[in-house]
């Protein structure tokens, strides 16, 4: 028996089969489905434990954030300004856009997970939170009333970040500042990881894997500045930095990073690769001189026209 044939003898099976085809359209219909939701959810746990991950990681992203404040306050005065920090997360970056923009500046947290805006609440109690996404028409009006709107590692979150972007430069009012800092796993970090520790170089591609997993492009960073320009702003600023973090904060920051994307959805980080990626960071050197690159984080600062 030749392949064709074989092929044709179980596709005249299945069309003599009424109830398996339909089984079979169902199954593939809730599949896909669930594709789409999966891709919909964040891929990182919220609350207590993702507060102590994000604290890290905006220690060591601080810098670049007060950087981006201070490039907009020397165009306007930021200070008593209204921020909107757009998926705010923990809300790690409150204590410093507070310090930026003064006691009688207005910071106003949005994210779409309700168990994250329920543990800021109690994080700081003096804080203006809302619940909610990009297309709820109480998140417009809040956006719509920022003077600048902060967004952090949240674009590469998104199942269409043009979409995500174009809506949120439409929402915002004249003249308001978007501040976007998102990372992206370039060539160089690779390089350098390569030259350094060859036995990490795995590493510097988990985030481009997962991303693939979830149907997402967690390296879209590079493409944001092309995209907004299209969007005729009247100012548009792009820098790029690296961070690169002492071997031990880098340590503890991915080893939170992956037990938390294999406790949220083990299909997307399996125990073996779980295991793999820790071994891999425990024979990282801790010398005085030992680097880890993460990413090469951009930020785009726009101010609509
Ligand atoms: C990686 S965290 C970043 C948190 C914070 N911006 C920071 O830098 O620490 C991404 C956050 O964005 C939220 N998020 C993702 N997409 C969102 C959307 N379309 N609307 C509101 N929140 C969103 C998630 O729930 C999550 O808390």
């Amino acid at each position: 028996m030749t392949k064709n044939t074989i092929i044709k003898y179980f596709i005249n099976k299945i069309k003599n089969m009424k109830i398996i085809p339909s089984a079979l359209a169902f199954f593939c219909l809730t599949f896909s489905c669930l594709n789409v939701i999966a891709q919909d959810t964040y891929t990182l746990l919220e609350g207590k434990t993702a507060q102590e991950r994000l604290d890290i990681q905006n220690e060591f992203n601080r810098g670049i954030l007060i950087k981006a404040f201070t490039e907009v306050s020397s165009i306007i005065n930021i200070e008593g300004m209204t921020v909107v920090d757009f998926g705010c997360g923990t809300s790690s970056a409150y204590p410093d856009i507070r310090s930026l923009i003064g006691p009688s500046g207005k910071y106003i947290g949005i994210d779409n997970s309700e168990k994250q805006i329920e543990f800021n609440k109690a994080r700081f109690k003096d804080v203006n939170y809302i619940i909610g996404d990009e297309k709820e028409k109480t998140v417009q009006e809040v956006l719509a009333s920022a003077d600048i709107i902060y967004i952090r590692f949240v674009v590469m979150h998104q199942k269409n970040p043009k979409d995500f972007l174009q809506m949120i430069y439409s929402i915002a009012k004249p003249g308001a500042f978007i501040i976007i800092q998102e990372p992206e796993s370039d060539e160089e970090k690779k390089k350098f990881t390569a030259a350094k520790y060859p036995f990490a170089i795995e590493l510097c591609d988990f985030k481009t894997l997962i991303g693939k997993k979830r149907g997402l492009d967690y390296n879209f960073a590079s493409q944001i500045k092309p995209y907004i320009k299209t969007l005729r702003p009247k100012k548009l600023i792009h820098n790029t930095e690296y961070t690169e973090l002492p071997m031990p904060q880098a340590k503890a920051f991915l080893t939170k990073t992956f037990n938390e994307i294999h406790a949220k959805d083990p299909s997307v980080l399996s125990e073996e690769l779980l295991a793999r990626y820790i071994n891999i960071l425990s024979n990282l050197p801790e010398g005085e001189n030992d680097k880890w690159r993460l990413d090469l984080m951009h930020t785009i600062i726009v101010q609509k026209s």
